[in-house]
């Protein structure tokens, strides 16, 4: 029996019947302690693939690798129990056939025990979308900016600001929705063109700089913390972690030089002798 028996987690269709009824609530979590911090707040935790640019430096999400993924992936179900767990499946991973992209995400959902992937993408990805969701895998999509075709879209660049642009995003979302992904993410677009979406498309629409009227929100945890060194526009820091790091790790080395640390209290004492002896 299950360890958790007594709680139950959040699953793909969870999400997606929250559409028009309630807010969504998420945020990326790559490592164990902050998906459990994060749990009890969120609907689902997103491991990003944003994790290779956050997490170990990176300049773009392009050369993460799939173990990085389920590495992560892992460490994240460990820590979460109630919110769905979503891996991003990373660049080269899916795009070639549904068979390939099957093969990758079932290796996801087995080795991380999470609840769904998520795969970039609009109309292009139908086919696997399909594929997969007839297959036993939920897919989030995610349209707008994508990070993986930043080489194919000139840059990290918001997209939809022109009308003659709506047309194709629409459809997009319509095309995963109709292929059976249960949500979709809204990256990077004006807000009344995700408005737009959040009304045609029967899934819950997930905006990250595409404005209030979407039915959920999610953020790159570190960015919201105040962690990043840089963040998008679109980010607003609810806490200053950066700062609060760097304060304790200066008192710490001040401590370490000045001798008040460790203290006796930090400190093993012998063991009595015995009386008998
Ligand atoms: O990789 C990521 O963190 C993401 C979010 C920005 C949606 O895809």
């Amino acid at each position: 029996m299950s360890l958790h028996a007594d709680l139950r987690r959040i699953t793909a269709p969870d999400i997606a019947a929250k559409k028009g009824v309630v807010p969504i609530v998420s945020l990326t979590a790559y490592h164990t302690h902050t998906a459990a911090i994060a749990d009890p707040h969120c609907d689902f935790l997103l491991v990003g693939d944003s994790l290779g640019m956050v997490m170990h430096g990176f300049e773009t999400t392009l050369p993460v690798p799939l173990e990085l993924m389920i590495m992560h992936g892992r460490a994240v179900v460990r820590g979460a129990r109630r919110a769905l767990v979503v891996v991003d499946m990373p660049f080269g991973s899916y795009e070639e056939s549904p068979s390939v992209a099957f093969r990758n995400a079932a290796r996801v959902i087995k080795e991380t025990q999470c609840g769904a992937i998520k795969i970039e993408g609009g109309s292009r990805m139908a086919e696997t979308i399909h594929y997969l969701t007839e297959r036993g895998i939920p897919v989030m999509s995610h349209i707008g900016l994508t990070p993986q075709s930043i080489n194919v879209m000139g840059g990290f660049k918001v997209q939809g600001r022109e009308k003659a642009q709506w047309k194709a995003l629409e459809d997009d979302a319509v095309a995963v929705a109709e292929a059976g992904a249960f949500a979709v993410v809204l990256e990077a677009m004006p807000a009344e063109l995700a408005a737009r979406i959040t009304r045609k498309t029967p899934i819950p629409t997930i905006g990250i700089g595409a404005g209030l009227n979407c039915d959920g929100q999610i953020l790159v945890m570190e960015d919201m913390l105040g962690l990043s060194p840089q963040v998008p526009k679109f980010v607003r820091k609810f806490g200053e972690i950066g700062a609060a790091i760097n304060g304790a790790v200066q008192a710490y080395a001040e401590a370490v030089r000045d001798g008040s640390f460790p203290k006796p209290e930090h400190t093993y004492a012998m063991k009595s002798p015995s009386k008998k002896a």
